[in-house]
């Protein structure tokens, strides 16, 4: 077992960051929480509680005070850190460029400044296959995929953060990063006790479609008909956030059977492609109600078709979704009702 392992946990209230810190727990890891809830409630603090019977440690601080920071680093001794904190909305970052970078670069560096200084080698950082951009040809993009320009500072501070690491991990032997590119995280935790959030309007698709079920939204426009695909609507690879969890936790068994000093970059993803129509008709299904929907123009900047090449991330962790979108829907119906409920 992990003993009693300590993870810093940056961004371990927010949605994937519990999650994550509900895998750690179930794997035998005392996982210390980072977050001063700008974009999470207490009460998923309390759903990890409900799940795993154990209140984690938290410390509500903002990363990007750096004193405040390193205080958790000198009172607990990290043998790994799994770094989620930023900001994740697209739109919001062409609004507010500079919010942007200030709060996902200063936090990274921090947090890597903070590890160098106190030993702690092993590091996961959040990345997203926004750094991959539109694909050229294939929309099956392996870690060796060209990275395209960014199409919002969003995904810039991606970019951006993955050049520090590799930057930074020059001059200090030791350090060890994996970055995880996850490509559409979605659904709950299965016990309807910890979900994503819709702190205000949401625009991701799976929050739109259980909305609009409630009729909290009136109508979803599914963004355009016409793409080059098999019915005409976007495709993504979506992929249960439990799946995603569990891809830290072997990500962070693996850094520590590792030596330093490297980053390597890990595609997580479940390697299958979903249709706009065909999640809105999976949602019909399982909750047994219609969604109004109707087509709309295309979205700006959207993508037509991507997903992951998963090979390296299955051989390098020995880790593969388990779960289906099925699943995923079945989940984040669940916790849309549970929402509703409270
Ligand atoms: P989230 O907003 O639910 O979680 C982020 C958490 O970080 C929140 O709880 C927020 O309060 C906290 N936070 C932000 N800035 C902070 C600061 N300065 N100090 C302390 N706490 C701070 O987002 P999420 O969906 O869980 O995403 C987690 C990470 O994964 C982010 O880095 C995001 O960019 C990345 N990511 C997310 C997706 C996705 O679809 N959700 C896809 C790719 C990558
Ligand atoms: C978006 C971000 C991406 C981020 C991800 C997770 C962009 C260009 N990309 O990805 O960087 O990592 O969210 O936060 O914004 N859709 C509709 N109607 C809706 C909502 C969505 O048709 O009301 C469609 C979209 O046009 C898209 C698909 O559903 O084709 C998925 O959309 P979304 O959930 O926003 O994810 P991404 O666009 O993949």
């Amino acid at each position: 077992m992990q003993g009693m392992k300590k993870i810093l946990v940056t961004g371990g209230a927010g949605y994937i960051g519990s999650h994550t810190v509900v895998e750690l727990i179930e794997n035998g890891y005392h996982p210390v929480i980072v977050d001063d809830f700008r974009n999470a409630l207490q009460s998923s603090i309390k759903g990890i509680e409900k799940i795993t019977g154990i209140l984690p440690v938290v410390k509500e601080i903002d990363i990007c005070d750096r004193s405040a920071f390193k205080a958790v680093f000198e009172e607990f001794e990290f043998s790994g850190i799994i770094h989620f904190a930023a900001y994740k909305a697209v739109g919001e970052s062409v609004a507010f460029p500079l919010k942007y970078y200030r709060n996902n670069l200063v936090g990274l560096i921090n947090a890597l400044e903070l590890a160098a200084e106190f030993g702690v080698n092993d590091f996961v950082f959040s990345s997203s296959c926004t750094v991959y951009g539109e694909p050229k040809g294939n929309s099956i993009v392996n870690e060796e995929s060209e990275i395209q320009p960014a199409n919002a500072p969003y995904g810039a501070t991606k970019q951006i953060g993955e050049q520090i690491i590799q930057d930074f991990i020059q001059t200090n032997p030791g350090l060890k990063v994996l970055n995880l590119r996850y490509f559409n995280p979605v659904g709950a935790h299965s016990s309807a006790h910890i979900g994503e959030l819709p702190l205000g309007k949401p625009n991701n698709l799976f929050p739109v479609v259980t909305q609009t079920i409630t009729g909290k939204i009136a109508e979803l426009k599914v963004n355009g008909n016409d793409y080059s695909t098999k019915d005409g609507t976007c495709v993504r690879d979506y992929i249960h956030v439990s799946d995603v969890a569990e891809a830290h936790v072997k990500g962070l068994e693996w850094l520590t059977n590792q030596d330093g000093d490297f980053v390597e970059v890990l595609n997580i993803g479940t390697g299958k492609g979903a249709s706009v129509l065909e999640i809105i008709h999976t949602f019909e299904e399982i909750s047994g109600q219609k969604v109004n929907w109707s087509f709309g123009p295309r979205r700006d900047g959207d993508i037509e078709e991507i997903y992951a090449n998963v090979e390296k991330s299955r051989e390098t962790l020995n880790w593969s979704a388990k779960r289906t979108v099925t699943d995923a829907v079945r989940d984040a119906w669940r916790w849309e009702q549970q929402l509703k409920h409270d």
